[in-house]
């Protein structure tokens, strides 16, 4: 990976600690970001680029001008129990738009994407400790969302579109936790026939 990355969401919870990261290790970290739920304060390791990652002329505008080798991918919206009663809205900005990233990603001919996923694609876990190979079963919009850019990896991986997808499939912390509507919704949702197979758990 050479100098230049650009970070989507880098001005979240996350974002901002990769951008620190990354700029500790020598890097420089491109900020890509709404503010919709991050902060100004937080992006001070690297430039600043306010933009949606679903803005196709945006994402033209901020890879000619800063031309990163890697992308790491946190931009979206992270509550679980919104993205229950908001269904759409979560599966457009997450997954919808993911699309637009990476496609725009792999015109610039960006090598490495990692995308921040969940282990909230897992579902209901059927066993103690989870393992890559846990089957992949959603059960909110949310972890849905993850599913969805996960598999938009891995089949472009398959037909060697990108060179090197990587999906870090974290936990949640308290402030995305379960709630109580989820059964429902899963209840009423078709579910993936296919799991991402290209991807590495971090
Ligand atoms: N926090 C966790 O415990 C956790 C666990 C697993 C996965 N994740 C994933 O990690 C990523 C970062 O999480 P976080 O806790 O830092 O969340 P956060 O809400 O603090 O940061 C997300 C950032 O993305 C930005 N954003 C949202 N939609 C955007 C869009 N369309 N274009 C550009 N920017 C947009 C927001 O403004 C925000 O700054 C998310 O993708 C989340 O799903 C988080």
């Amino acid at each position: 990976m050479s100098g230049v990355v650009l970070v989507t969401g880098g001005a979240g919870y996350i974002g901002s600690h990769v951008c620190k990261a990354l700029a500790e290790a020598g890097h420089r970290p491109i900020c890509l970001d709404t503010l919709e739920k991050g902060h100004d304060w937080a992006v001070r390791w690297g430039p600043f680029e306010r933009g949606d990652i679903g803005d196709a002329a945006c994402l033209e505008d901020v890879l000619s001008r800063h031309r990163p080798s890697a992308v790491l991918h946190l931009a979206g919206y992270i509550e679980v129990g919104e993205s229950v009663s908001q269904p759409e809205r979560y599966l457009h900005n997450n997954a919808a738009k993911s699309d637009v990233l990476i496609d725009a990603a792999l015109r610039h001919g960006v090598d490495v994407l990692v995308f921040s996923s969940s282990c909230a694609v897992y579902g209901l876990p059927q066993t103690d400790l989870l393992a890559e190979t846990h089957r992949i079963a959603p059960i909110s919009p949310y972890a849905e969302s993850k599913a969805r850019v996960e598999r938009a990896l891995a089949a472009r991986s398959a037909r060697r579109i990108i060179p090197r997808p990587i999906c870090c499939r974290s936990p949640p912390t308290p402030r995305s936790a379960l709630a109580p509507t989820l059964p429902c919704w899963a209840r009423t949702t078709r579910r993936p026939t296919a799991r991402a197979s290209a991807t590495s758990c971090m």
